[in-house]
């Protein structure tokens, strides 16, 4: 069969320009039964494209599963874990997971009560929804008329212990009709964003470096980011700002002593950028909000610290701070011009480089309003790398 690659269906308020390499529709294959060669082709796609999208896909969980993990062949479990250690302390994970009993790194995620399915045979859906974690929520008059927001933008990772997933899968099997909502993005910008309901809403994070002024190019490229151990847990109480890229200072996160126990071994201290192992090109890779720390590295000897932001280096350990640089170079890229909303139909599949972009859930539900994914993510068996010297020349 030959693979034929169309454009993604950009709504109108993308600029076509910051989707030249980003997405593609792909045809011309069995995506649940795909030959080596084929495979291949759909790797390098992936890593160059970052969003695939097949239509009218028939897939099952085990499918799914055996495609996903096709991507990093030694992984083996679900990208976040089990939830164990979580227990006895809230996270901002699980509660709206189900797991297929029968290949359990697939979860059924999405909205209202779903009777027999993959052997479940009732499961109670709840789409996540912004008012449980931005501090200032939508009115119910804005609701009713439509307005939603971003619920919150990140990566597909555990960021302790486990390694980020390097392809996330998502299924749709149930998709309801409804007429479109207007994310508000409520931070003094105006911007607002049509999405049909319960979209999954990207954003490159390639782009996101890429559209950086020069000065914050390189403080990227020599920054490391830490995360906090347990970081869903012990960020579960904050809040994030209206247009769900980040959160608040507020001093709510929990002390590490509060936390359940954890093993310094098992903090993740990642590259801010992470190279793409296709392209080569750097993806601006971060969830805003798990991050604990910052080390930056300083200026590299024989290029110029003129105009530079921390020349000589720094640790940056106060969280307001960390989160006001983080805030200031991922914004940008959630303007409206560079955000796909991935509009579901039944039997799509997106496929998604984890490692390369940023996504959110989207929409406010009732909840007679059924949707029905299967996703799929496995702990990758390796850790992402950073910007190479020839890269930090080039940026630093
Ligand atoms: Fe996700």
């Amino acid at each position: 069969m030959t693979i034929e690659l169309l454009p993604l269906p950009l709504p109108p308020s993308a600029d076509p320009a910051g989707f030249v390499d980003f997405g593609k529709e792909v045809r011309g294959v069995d995506i649940g039964n795909l030959s080596d060669e084929d495979f291949e082709n759909i790797h390098s796609l992936l890593y160059k494209h970052s969003l695939l999208l097949f239509r009218s896909c028939d897939l099952t969980p085990e499918q799914q599963y055996a495609l996903t993990k096709r991507f990093d062949p030694t992984s083996e479990s679900f990208g976040h874990g089990n939830n164990k250690i979580d227990q006895n302390k809230k996270s901002i994970l699980h509660p709206d997971l189900k797991t297929i009993a029968r290949v359990p790194q697939v979860q059924l995620i999405g909205n209202g009560v779903v009777h027999d399915h993959e052997e479940i045979p009732e499961a109670k859906l709840k789409h996540p929804s912004h008012v449980v974690c931005h501090k200032e929520i939508l009115s119910d008059e804005d609701t009713a008329r439509g307005y939603t927001r971003f619920y919150r933008w990140h990566i597909d990772a555990a960021l302790y212990n486990l390694r980020p997933s390097k392809v996330t899968t998502l299924y749709a099997i149930k998709v309801p009709k409804a007429p479109k909502q207007i994310v508000r993005y409520d931070d003094g910008t105006g911007d607002e964003l049509e999405v049909s309901l319960g979209c999954t809403a990207f954003t490159s994070t390639r782009n996101m470096f890429n559209i950086l002024p020069p000065e914050l190019k390189s403080v990227a490229v020599r920054t490391r980011v830490k995360y906090a151990p347990h970081p869903y847990v012990w960020m579960a109480a904050s809040k994030l700002y209206s247009n769900g890229i980040g959160i608040i200072p507020e001093g709510k996160e929990l002390s590490y002593d509060e936390l359940p126990p954890w093993d310094e071994s098992k903090v993740k201290v990642y590259p801010m950028l992470w190279k793409n192992p296709v392209t080569g090109e750097l993806h601006f890779q971060v969830h805003p909000g798990c991050v604990a720390e910052l080390y930056i590295d300083s200026v590299p000897e024989g290029i110029s610290k003129e105009g530079k932001l921390y020349p000589d280096g720094a640790h940056l350990t106060n969280l307001k701070q960390v989160r006001e640089l983080l805030y200031t170079m991922q914004r940008p890229a959630i303007a409206p011009k560079f955000v796909y909303p991935h509009d579901w139909s039944e039997k799509d599949l997106v496929l998604f480089h984890n490692r390369g972009m940023l996504h959110c859930i989207v929409g406010t539900f009732k909840p007679d309003q059924i949707r029905v994914l299967h996703q799929c993510n496995l702990a990758a068996s390796d850790d992402p790398t950073g910007p190479n010297a020839e890269d930090v020349k080039r940026w630093a």
